[in-house]
């Protein structure tokens, strides 16, 4: 039934046909298929795309995700949900529903219903949020990811959960940080990607799921986001365009690894379809660049020479201080061929032209700063 309402997205998938959101073809995997002619790109049938639920769909990251996927494997196979309210655009382009994480019978109905081949699980309260509120954070993060990684045990679903630089913590080496090293983090939201990366790795060993994540750095991209350590480098384009003044809570030495959402995604979408004999590892570090507010603000002068900037650290200068610097993503070049596109410069010059473009609203700095 639920799906059924969900099949008004009428636009029906006519092939598996691979479209490019700059994703690139892993040189590795071209290498092992060249003889039988397979485009690694996928691993599941080419006439079959998979059917993806998307949780926590409505943050920074869920609806680029869905845009991305959905282009490759057609509207109706890609199903965004979340407890927010969807707004009309949300719902332009597919298949939306309500799932609450912490509902497993929901869930399941979901994965049942809609006949689910691949989760992927954005729900997250991250890092500062967390903070604020850790018994939320504990339910949503960790009770959160055993319903779901469970779910995905019992009907043998691929599972995304994504982790980040958080998961590092003061005994981490910090310049760089390779991608097996001490973690022992000082956030909640840490400690919980922590134990999502070693249940995944439990359940992968233990029952066969075929569970993946990625540790992002801070994701840079025109749309709110979802109140991180490293939301800075998001927060400046908004304030700096519409008020020519951005006041940072982080000092202007410290120094994070960054990456593009376009990049972001495109790591993703490439690790999702990576053969598993590529595979060494369940978790990979991937990240773009590193770079501290100065730097970034210097480079942003260029385009608002009357942008006027202050410092005044808070809360999240100790959590920024814990992290990485540097972030060592070899293996996940060695192994699945990933590349990243976007430097410095060229992140900004698209964030100015995106933010000017879609995102200068009151409305979304409201978001922002909440
Ligand atoms: N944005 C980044 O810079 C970044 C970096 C590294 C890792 N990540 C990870 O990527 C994922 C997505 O990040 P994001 O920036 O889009 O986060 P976000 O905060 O923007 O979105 C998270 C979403 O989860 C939803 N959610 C909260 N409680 C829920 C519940 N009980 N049931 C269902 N949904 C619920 C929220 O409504 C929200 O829309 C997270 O797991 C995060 O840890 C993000």
């Amino acid at each position: 039934m639920l799906c059924k309402s969900l099949a008004r997205f009428s636009c029906r998938f006519t092939g598996f046909v691979r479209k490019d959101f700059h994703v690139s073809v892993n040189p590795l995997c071209r290498a092992t298929k060249e003889n039988d002619n397979t485009n690694c790109v996928s691993t599941v049938s080419k006439s079959k795309p998979p059917r993806i639920l998307i949780t926590g769909g409505l943050g920074q990251l869920g609806t680029e995700c869905a845009k991305l996927l959905r282009r490759n494997y057609g509207n109706e196979n890609v199903i965004l949900s979340d407890i927010i309210k969807p707004t009309e655009e949300n719902l332009e382009n597919g298949p939306f529903i309500f799932a609450d994480i912490l509902d497993f019978k929901g869930l399941q109905k979901i994965v049942v219903d809609c006949r689910i081949d691949w989760l992927i699980h954005f729900s997250a309260l991250l890092s500062a949020v967390g903070e604020q509120n850790v018994p939320l954070a504990v339910r949503v993060n960790i009770e959160g990811m055993h319903n779901v990684i469970e779910l995905a045990k019992q009907y043998k679903l691929r599972i995304f959960i994504p982790s980040t630089i958080g998961a590092f913590g003061p005994d981490s080496p910090r310049n760089p940080t390779p991608n097996v090293t001490v973690q022992r983090p000082r956030t909640i939201y840490g400690v919980s990607k922590v134990h999502a990366e070693l249940l995944g790795e439990y359940y992968h060993h233990r029952f066969g799921l075929d569970f993946r994540c990625l540790r992002f750095p801070g994701v840079i991209s025109g749309d709110p986001p979802g109140g991180g350590t490293t939301d800075y480098a998001v927060a400046v384009f908004h304030e700096g365009l519409l008020n020519k003044k951005y006041e940072c809570y982080l000092e202007p030495h410290t120094m994070l690894p960054m990456i593009y959402i376009e990049d972001c995604l495109s790591a993703l979408f490439q690790f999702l379809n990576t053969p598993e004999e590529l595979l060494r590892r369940r978790v990979y570090n991937v990240t773009a660049m590193s770079f501290t507010p100065e730097e970034l603000f210097n480079e942003l002068l260029k385009y608002i020479p009357d942008l006027k900037i202050t410092y005044k650290p808070d809360k999240r200068q100790l959590i920024a201080e814990s992290w990485p610097q540097v972030f060592d993503d070899s293996e996940a070049r060695r192994d699945w061929g990933w590349q990243h596109k976007y430097d410095l410069q060229r992140l900004v010059e698209s964030m100015m032209r995106d933010v000017n473009t879609n995102f200068l609203s009151k409305h979304q700095l409201k978001q922002i700063n909440s």
